[in-house]
């Protein structure tokens, strides 16, 4: 047995598969030495509008499209079929103009229709005929030729409406007819299975003028798949600007509010912050698809809402102050996140001229000053004539989502001082990850983003051990293992679980973390693993969920000191796999390619190339990939191993990057490794791990080396089984060890309100661990304590709609705690042991 010493240890014991060899194991914490604080700021929450998050989610509206602006696009864009195409814009960081295309709708009227007797029966068209707010302009006309048998206009609901038996439901239909229309208007909710449920005649006394009219619809029983349809039963036009239908009874009981279960959910997480509106979101494609928190303020049928670039139209019905409320009631502090006047850096990255930044800027100050402004101020004023004089809880701002580069960081340092001269209590945050700040002058935080495979968080829970702490703490903003999990799986709670134990013995670095994306409804997937799935009426919290919770829950208030023994890892091994040549939006050249084995080179005469990506053409032995698409491929076979040198010349002709040399491939490119020379915008090279297909994560440190173009240059990869070793010109760059991969993972601290020590132990091994616990240094420790565990059967399984407590913490008293005592954590698990020391 070896024996492994670190501060605040993490049990990385064996392995490159998920197997486990049960063995003896130590684990040791001593009391009297006290570690990092755990900042009650650790666990916060992360909302965007995406996968229906926000319409169709948590926001309690049970019409869609209720404005009817869901067609309206940005300025400047086009639908091609189902594509929204922008226009073309440039690239601030290249200087390349292009468009962006974003998912679209053919539905003429999204989530409406007409149910007539025949189709010349009633016909309908969007307008913008006299609208009533020129922010929400279109509105819809039904035009009634035959009304012999009812004609219909229904709505589905976000994939049906959810309604309980005996609650009140409050109608607001804004409508305007012809005066030849002499009929009724009757509101129905009907059931799945077609029966009224509840019914309201709606009036619109005056003709050819808009009526506002209020009703309070109570169904009679209780449907997940209801619809509302509102019934014509004579001739003429009728247009219709908005019908929403609102459940009386949401979260704390907000007019506007947000649904109470799911709501209750996030509550559940009891987060410290809310982060807020996103996400991409706030970049928007372009940035006239930037989300506009002023335009979310006021009378909800004013507002214009936004196509949110996730593929449909943000109402804005959650907006800024139900968001700004939703913080109150969950006692969490608020996190608004600005633009900059840069749009999103992976879509168009259109940057303002330099002469509007400060429109921008006063736009973040309004907001700041609409959370916090007194009621002498603009702000505070329109915020106190919404019902609510008081500041909200508002206290971080960051600055910009995903932006990087020179112009951010010109843009952020401009931010940051004004922001920060008028408001110093703030937390400001820049979007800079774990790599550096770039330019800026200063900064509170920076935010760092993940979406890993469980590979990337099982091998980097020691990331944040040696960052500097001296200038900035850390916001991971960001963070999930939605790689090779399928759509959320235990092995990835549990993955989180281990990044978690780092992030909190590393809590005087690490003030915050928020998952994301944090909902998905479920008929709606845009993102591939989210925290908490939702239906009309169900509400599910993955394993990931029940992570979060668990940590959140059982915060300590400062880290102890411990030490682990563990069992010698066994060695890993790269597997054999194939070679392959690629480029990142750069156009390259590769010749003069070389397999030698043993001293022996390898006959590559009839090699052929796999799977393919880009565009890629051969001239005179030289192999070229001519066009500027990202993540080019082209796999090479004739030779399959781990133990080879490869050799090649490369060279860049254009573009923004360098080199990917691919490694270890499998023959379907789904799998395998990938040195990018040049890579982040030509700035670092490092290796990279291939999952389905894609990039998932870098897999070691990266280091500073870019390439130059129109220059050839002498690659050299030495593989092994153990490791694989890049040269450039005969220099060696980089080299990649294969590691094994850890499954058991633990912190250890303190809450100091109830006297118990508290460990948290991921065991993501298929077999259970046994190991010694020691507390050193306790006076006393009380046998009768707390265990709080999360297991699942395997590591694939996970919560369901029809099991959604499949994987659920289970809380038990154990009576064996002492100040050494031995523990056995079952297979996949991840349990918390709270221990009353003194
Ligand atoms: O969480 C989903 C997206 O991931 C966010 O919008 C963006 O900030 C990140 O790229």
């Amino acid at each position: 047995m070896k024996k492994i010493v670190f501060c605040f240890a993490i049990a990385a014991l064996l392995l490159t598969s998920y197997n486990s060899v049960a063995s003896k194991e130590e684990i040791v914490i001593y009391l009297q030495e006290k570690g990092a604080e755990v900042a009650p700021s650790m666990y916060g929450v992360f909302f965007e509008e995406i996968n229906h998050a926000g319409d169709g989610g948590l926001y309690a509206e049970l019409v869609e499209n209720r404005s009817f602006e869901e067609l309206e696009m940005p300025k400047g864009y086009h639908a091609e079929g189902d594509r929204l195409i922008s226009s073309r814009l440039c690239n601030h960081t290249t200087g390349e103009s292009s468009e962006w295309a974003a998912k679209w709708t053919t539905d003429p009227v999204p989530a409406w229709s007409l149910k007539t007797k025949n189709t010349l029966a009633a016909q309908m068209k969007l307008t913008k005929d006299r609208p009533l707010f020129a922010s929400a302009p279109n509105n819809l006309e039904i035009v009634i030729k035959d009304a012999s048998e009812s004609v219909s206009l229904v709505n589905d609901g976000y994939w049906g409406m959810g309604i309980a038996q005996g609650e009140k439901y409050y109608l607001r239909a804004i409508v305007r007819t012809s005066p030849d229309y002499k009929g009724t208007i009757t509101a129905k909710l009907i059931s799945e299975k077609g029966d009224v449920l509840a019914s309201t005649v709606i009036e619109t006394s005056i003709a050819n003028q808009w009526n506002d009219f209020r009703a309070v619809l109570i169904p009679s029983a209780k449907d997940s798949k209801a619809q509302l349809a509102l019934e014509f039963d004579a001739t003429g036009k009728v247009w219709m600007d908005y019908v929403s239908l609102f459940p009386e009874k949401t979260f704390n009981n907000r007019l506007n509010g947000l649904r109470k279960d799911v709501a209750g959910m996030i509550a559940d997480l009891n987060p410290a912050f809310v982060r807020w509106p996103g996400g991409c979101v706030v970049e928007g494609i372009s940035l006239g698809n930037r989300f506009e928190w002023k335009e979310t303020l006021g009378d909800p049928a004013a507002r214009s809402g936004q196509y949110s670039l996730w593929g449909y139209r943000c109402s804005y019905g959650f907006g800024y102050y139900e968001l700004l409320q939703f913080c109150e009631d969950l006692n969490a502090k608020a996190m608004f996140v600005c633009n900059v006047g840069i749009s999103c850096q992976a879509r168009t990255s259109e940057a303002s001229p330099a002469d509007q930044i400060e429109y921008y800027l006063d736009d973040c100050l309004d907001a700041i000053e609409y959370a916090l402004g007194d009621v002498t101020t603009e702000w505070g004023t329109i915020r106190a004539a919404a019902g609510h004089p008081a500041p909200f809880p508002l206290q971080y701002v960051e600055i910009g989502n995903e932006n990087w580069g020179d112009e951010y960081d010109k843009r952020f340092d401009l931010f940051y001082s004004a922001i920060k001269e008028k408001y110093p209590q703030l937390t400001l945050i820049s979007n800079h990850g774990m790599s550096g700040i770039g330019k800026i002058a200063q900064t509170d935080m920076i935010d760092p983003h993940w979406y890993v495979s469980p590979d990337f968080f099982f091998s980097n829970t020691h990331l944040f051990d040696n960052y500097p702490r001296d200038k900035y703490t850390v916001y991971v903003g960001e963070y999930a293992c939605n790689n090779r999990v399928g759509g959320g799986n235990m092995i990835a709670a549990l993955s989180e679980a281990a990044f978690i134990s780092g992030m909190e013995r590393n809590g005087d670095l690490v003030k915050m973390t928020s998952y994301a994306p944090l909902l998905e409804n479920r008929n709606n997937r845009e993102w591939p693993v989210n925290l908490i799935w939702l239906d009309t009426d169900q509400v599910v919290g993955r394993s990931s969920y029940y992570v979060q919770k668990m940590a959140s829950e059982n915060r300590p208030d400062y880290n102890l000191n411990s030490n682990i023994n563990m069992a010698e890892p066994k060695p890993a091994t790269i597997a054999p796999g194939y070679f392959g040549f690629g480029s990142y939006s750069t156009k390259v050249e590769y010749k003069d390619i070389k397999v030698t084995q043993d001293g022996k080179t390898i006959d590559l005469d009839g090699a052929k190339f796999t799977s393919e990506r880009g565009q890629w053409e051969i001239n005179n032995g030289v192999l070229a990939q001519t066009s500027m698409q990202n993540g080019t491929r082209r796999l090479l076979t004739g030779y399959k191993g781990n133990d080879y040198t490869f050799e090649f010349k490369a060279r860049k002709n254009r573009g923004h990057e360098g080199f990917l040399i691919y490694f270890g491939m499998a023959e379907d490119g789904s799998k395998g490794y990938v040195f990018n020379i040049g890579g982040w915008k030509n700035s670092r090279t490092a290796v990279e791990v291939i999952v389905g297909g894609g990039t998932a994560g870098t897999l070691n440190k990266t280091v500073p080396y870019s390439v130059e173009t129109n220059k050839w240059y002498n690659i050299k990869i030495i593989g092994t089984a153990a490791k694989t070793e890049l040269y450039v010109d005969g220099k060696l760059i980089l080299e990649y060890k294969a590691k094994s991969a850890p499954l058991q993972f633990f912190s250890s601290g303190y809450d100091e309100t109830t006297g118990e020590t508290i460990l948290k132990v991921v065991n993501a091994a298929d077999v259970p661990y046994s190991t010694k616990i020691k507390l050193e240094g306790a006076k006393s420790v009380k046998k009768a304590g707390k265990v709080i565990s999360l297991t699942a059967k395997s590591g694939e399984e996970e919560n369901s709609f029809e099991n959604p407590k499949n994987i659920y913490p289970q809380e038990s008293e154990y009576k064996r705690f002492g100040k050494e005592f031995e523990y056995e954590f079952p297979s996949f698990s991840y349990t918390i042991l709270r221990i009353k020391t003194n």
